[in-house]
């Protein structure tokens, strides 16, 4: 059949070709408006109606593959002359790269909602130093030196200072009650460092929010409001807490607060308490007159909750596979 030849002189006229003029003539020559295939469009015109059913078909169908084969040539024609340097060849049309763009690490996503959930409690955000003095950090709290529960927190010390990590954000207690009075109410959130073997829920590095509220007839039933609502506002209405005794030198009661995770167990996210008489004594407070509760919260913990991230690592990885999900 005629078409079938024109078919197959037309390949191999378009396997031959090197330049992209002869290739816009092959185009016009078998699929211009006077070329070959559409000659023998028209002229279905002419046939009987099985025919021009049969060649009608054809036809179409090696036009349509003729046209597809000639935009494939013409780009690997114009990528050919591309990589000769003295054709240089720029495609204006191409869509351009965009440079990746930078977003908020998800602990910073879990500080800012925490902030606006206690700012709509009337808490105020504070900042306080990375590096702290022994003082703040031990003593201020009724820790003592020699103290037992100094092990509690292992501590990165600064070589030939009297200076440290800071190992919780509790510190921030003493210096801030030492220059406002009460009552207040503030939170502190910030980087913390203690001298640990890491694991998937321990790291070198962590952040906490630290809360403090005192008034008079501050009393537990407050901390367990306050604390609710806040973490019913971060997990939604369905979360389920418990408080559990726990021991910590600055507070009198000390608990723990656990979280029932979705698949049934309880982890702990913070330790609190009703401060220490002691230590609303050093910062000139009377015990008898102000009460107050104290917490620290795990931001990293409520980060891996809130995401279901199942090591604390990644965090700091800087991985740009796990950071590109947030
Ligand atoms: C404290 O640091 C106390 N300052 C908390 C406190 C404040 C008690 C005010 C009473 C009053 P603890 O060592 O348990 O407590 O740490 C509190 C939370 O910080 C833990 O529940 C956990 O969520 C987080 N955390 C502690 N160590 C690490 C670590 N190595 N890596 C990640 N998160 C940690």
């Amino acid at each position: 059949m005629k078409i079938n030849l024109i078919k197959k002189e037309a390949l191999e006229e378009i396997n031959q070709v090197k330049g992209l003029k002869e290739l816009e003539e092959i185009f016009r020559k078998y699929l211009g408006k006077k070329g070959e295939i559409s000659l023998v469009l028209r002229s279905l015109k002419d046939m009987s109606e099985k025919e021009r059913k049969e060649n009608g078909l054809i036809a179409n169908k090696i036009k349509k593959e003729l046209s597809e084969l000639i935009t494939k040539k013409k780009k690997e024609i114009l990528l050919t002359e591309k990589k000769t340097p003295n054709q240089e060849w720029i495609d204006v049309t191409a869509p351009g790269i965009l440079p990746p763009q930078g977003h908020p690490h998800p602990i910073s996503l879990v500080q800012q909602q925490i902030e606006e959930s206690f700012q709509s409690m009337g808490f105020s955000v504070i900042d306080g130093p990375e590096v702290e003095t022994e003082y703040y950090n031990f003593d201020a709290l009724n820790i003592p030196k020699n103290h037992p529960a100094r092990d509690q927190w292992d501590t990165f010390w600064l070589k030939n200072l009297d200076l440290l990590l800071r190992t919780h954000t509790s510190p921030m207690q003493a210096r801030y009650m030492e220059k406002n009075n009460p009552p207040l109410r503030i939170i502190v959130p910030g980087r913390c460092f203690r001298h640990e073997a890491t694991d998937a829920s321990h790291d070198v590095q962590f952040y906490q929010v630290e809360g403090l509220m005192v008034g008079k007839k501050i009393s537990m039933a407050n901390f367990k409001g306050v604390i609710e609502t806040f973490l019913k506002d971060f997990f939604g209405p369905e979360l389920k807490m418990r408080l559990q005794p726990d021991y910590f030198p600055f507070t009198e009661p000390s608990f723990e607060v656990d979280i029932k995770r979705k698949d049934g167990n309880w982890l702990e996210i913070m330790g609190a308490g009703m401060v220490h008489p002691n230590v609303l004594k050093s910062v000139g407070y009377l015990p008898n007159k102000w009460q107050g509760f104290a917490f620290g919260i795990g931001i990293d913990r409520l980060a891996m909750l809130k995401y279901e991230i199942d090591d604390i690592r990644l965090l700091y990885s800087g991985d740009m596979r796990f950071l590109k999900q947030f």
